[in-house]
């Protein structure tokens, strides 16, 4: 606002001087601005990478400075048959983020979900042994790293590999190599591109199980010198969850882990909650009841649920140095995956844009905080 007033003094002067005022230009505040220790980055989908999406795209390029793919270069996606690859989506992915002189992150690369059928399965239809496999993994994890050498900033090499409990999540990869298929994954990707940032990303990681067991891993692959730069906690939350203490509690073991962190993949549902994670695989069927605000969110929670929004981003500012990244999993409400997990045909409200392309209040007091409205 006192920008806007500047400028239309300065026009007025530039009138009453006489001299024809020239158009000032009005300078849109930028939200990552408010976000001076980290990047602000958002998810996004591939309408908005191929610039279909044009309210989205005019969203993304003006308030942040990094991208993650939400799923164009997921194994599924970008390595459908063991000698094929779709690049396509991949590569406008990329070319946006550069165009629009973004940091690029890729995600992911190593996934229980989402990962092509033909990753386990051996030319005679049989489960892949262990030596195949590592050598699948190294070639899917060469190939995509190798061809964004220099672009792509940092990865997700592993997903989602530990439980809550801080047991191995019992998915194909760890049935088949037990646990050397992270520390696998790590070094070939270190190998691939010695350059980009190497992460481990996970769910519920205020979870004190899933804390201890990915804190286990951070040491296990430091002590054999592989290199892991940061964790992300993905963060996807509710008005429930995660316990504050909880989750400072997973920051600061991670830190002391010797790590830096991030948060991934941040949305806040607005719905009652019926699940704490974010497997995609754990689904419920829909009830009327636990769609509540079909038509719009009440005043009354979205307050609460800025509040809630605001104390998150309190907590991450207080560990700024040791922060990369706080990423938003998606653009506006309505391309939040929320609206249709766990429960298909929700109206959610997790996102940091409403549904009108609109900034929620928790970030406009940010802002203006910043005297940047
Ligand atoms: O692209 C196809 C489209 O051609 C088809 O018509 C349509 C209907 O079947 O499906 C489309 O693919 C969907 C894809 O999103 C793109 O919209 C998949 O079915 C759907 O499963 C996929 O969901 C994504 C999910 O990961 C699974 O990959 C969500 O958008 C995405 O937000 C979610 O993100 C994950 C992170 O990658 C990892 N952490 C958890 C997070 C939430 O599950």
């Amino acid at each position: 606002m006192k920008k806007f007033l500047f400028l239309s003094v300065s026009a007025l002067l530039l009138a009453a001087c006489g001299s024809k005022p020239k158009t000032a230009e009005v300078v849109e505040p930028k939200l990552c601005d408010a976000f001076p220790d980290y990047t602000v980055g958002v998810a996004i989908n591939v309408n908005q990478s191929n610039q279909k999406d044009a309210e989205g795209v005019a969203i993304i390029k003006q308030h942040f400075n990094s991208i993650v793919a939400e799923n164009c270069m997921k194994c599924e996606e970008i390595h459908p048959e063991e000698n094929t690859y779709f690049w396509d989506d991949a590569d406008r992915f990329v070319e946006f983020g550069e165009d629009n002189n973004m940091q690029i992150i890729g995600h992911c690369l190593i996934w229980h979900s989402q990962c092509a059928p033909w990753f386990f399965v051996d030319d005679k239809g049989k489960q892949v042994k262990p030596e195949e496999l590592k050598q699948r993994m190294k070639d899917h994890i060469t190939t995509v790293m190798t061809r964004y050498k220099g672009r792509i900033t940092g990865y997700d090499v592993v997903n989602e590999a530990i439980l809550d409990d801080g047991s191995y999540r019992p998915s194909l990869f760890y049935q088949i190599l037990g646990e050397e298929f992270i520390p696998w994954a790590f070094q070939c990707a270190m190998e691939a591109d010695p350059d980009a940032e190497l992460y481990y990303n996970d769910y519920s990681m205020a979870q004190p199980g899933k804390r201890a067991g990915v804190v286990e891993l951070v040491k296990k692959l430091k002590a054999r010198g592989i290199r892991i730069d940061a964790v992300g906690l993905q963060s996807h939350m509710g008005m429930d969850h995660p316990s504050w203490e909880e989750f400072e509690a997973s920051i600061k073991a991670f830190i002391g882990a010797g790590v830096d962190v991030q948060f991934t993949e941040v949305d806040m549902s607005a719905l009652p909650s019926v699940n704490f994670g974010a497997n995609v695989s754990d689904t419920e069927e829909y009830r009327a009841e636990l769609n509540p605000y079909a038509e719009a969110l009440p005043d009354s929670v979205s307050a609460v649920w800025n509040e809630r929004m605001t104390t998150f981003l309190g907590i991450v500012d207080k560990y700024a140095k040791n922060v990369r990244r706080v990423t938003a999993w998606g653009v506006t409400d309505a391309d939040s995956w929320k609206n249709d997990w766990p429960i298909k045909g929700r109206s959610d409200y997790p996102l940091w844009f409403d549904r009108k392309g609109q900034m929620k209040p928790f970030l406009v007091d940010r802002m203006k905080k910043k005297g940047l409205m």
